[in-house]
């Protein structure tokens, strides 16, 4: 069979159970399987062998079963970085490069306070990472309460070969002894009640941990923001994430504690997404 006759097959099974791009689904597990760029589909669209076509059936059920492609692949891509992710870890998001560039365009101003730098909730490291690994004279410390996804963080710095990143579990700040330039945190911040209402591919496979953010979706941004004063260089810099509608709590909880708040910026979608506070 050729594999563009596979990919009419995957894009059929997938369209008819409702799954959200089914072209770009079936592009993506061909391209996984046959280890070749996506185009190369059209270009070359090689034979596909009896192995490989047992595995892509095997896919495509685990598929079927809502398991998210980026755990069935065991990796994904955050702003250039191959990040390893599965069952414990969130699957990094593409709104989360906001943050990440948002810390990049103000990277002189924040090696001239210090060169280190903390993420808070680092789960695969991937903030973490990038940002060493675009601020090479930073060294960024990322911590997590879980030690599954710390193990992720430990692993994809090792496979991206970054050396002034380093991972430890912590409770929030509660290992944390030093101040910092900058503080990130993507924080989980679903309201308790919604996880049940999620995507099953969210809900039933990733961490409830990194999800929950409490009754009102804010527990985090309350301990966070209370406490990162305590960890901040005069003139320092906290970048968090946000999720939908929660600037104006997330504004007035800032503002109750001092911060002043340099910027908000919207993603693709118009949702206000990163907020930046300054000490
Ligand atoms: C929304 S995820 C973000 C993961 C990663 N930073 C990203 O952007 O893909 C939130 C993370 O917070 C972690 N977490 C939950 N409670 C925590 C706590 N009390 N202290 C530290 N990390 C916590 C979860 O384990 C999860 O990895």
């Amino acid at each position: 069979m050729k594999a563009l006759d596979k990919y009419r097959e995957i894009f059929l099974i997938l369209k008819s159970k409702d799954f959200d791009f089914p072209e770009k689904q079936a592009e993506e597990i061909l391209s996984y399987v046959l280890k070749i760029k996506k185009s190369q589909l059209y270009t070359i669209n090689p034979e596909i062998t009896k192995e490989e076509e047992k595995l892509i059936n095997s896919i495509i059920q685990r598929r079927l079963n809502n398991e998210p492609l980026q755990y069935i692949f065991g990796e994904c891509e955050f702003y250039g970085l191959r990040i390893k992710v599965g069952p414990g870890v969130l699957i990094p998001r593409p709104e989360t490069e906001i943050l990440v560039e948002e810390v990049l365009k103000r990277k002189e101003d924040i090696l001239n306070i210090d060169i280190k730098i903390l993420d808070l909730c680092t789960g695969s490291g991937c903030i973490a990472l990038v940002i060493a690994k675009n601020i090479e004279n930073s060294e960024v410390y990322g911590v997590d309460i879980s030690k599954k996804a710390i193990l992720y963080a430990m692993e994809n710095k090792r496979i991206n070969s970054i050396k002034n990143a380093h991972f430890l579990v912590s409770d929030l700040f509660s290992s944390i002894k030093s101040r910092f330039a900058a503080i990130t945190a993507n924080p989980p911040y679903i309201k308790s009640s919604e996880i049940s209402h999620l995507h099953p591919e969210v809900k039933y496979y990733e961490p409830y941990q990194a999800l929950d953010g409490g009754k009102d979706g804010l527990d985090f941004y309350r301990k966070i923001i209370k406490e990162a004063k305590n960890y901040m260089y005069e003139s320092g810099f906290l970048f968090i994430e946000l999720g939908m509608g929660q600037a104006d709590q997330v504004r007035k909880i800032a503002k109750n504690c001092g911060f002043r708040i340099l910027e908000v910026v919207k993603d693709l979608a118009n949702i206000d997404r990163v907020m930046i506070l300054k000490k």
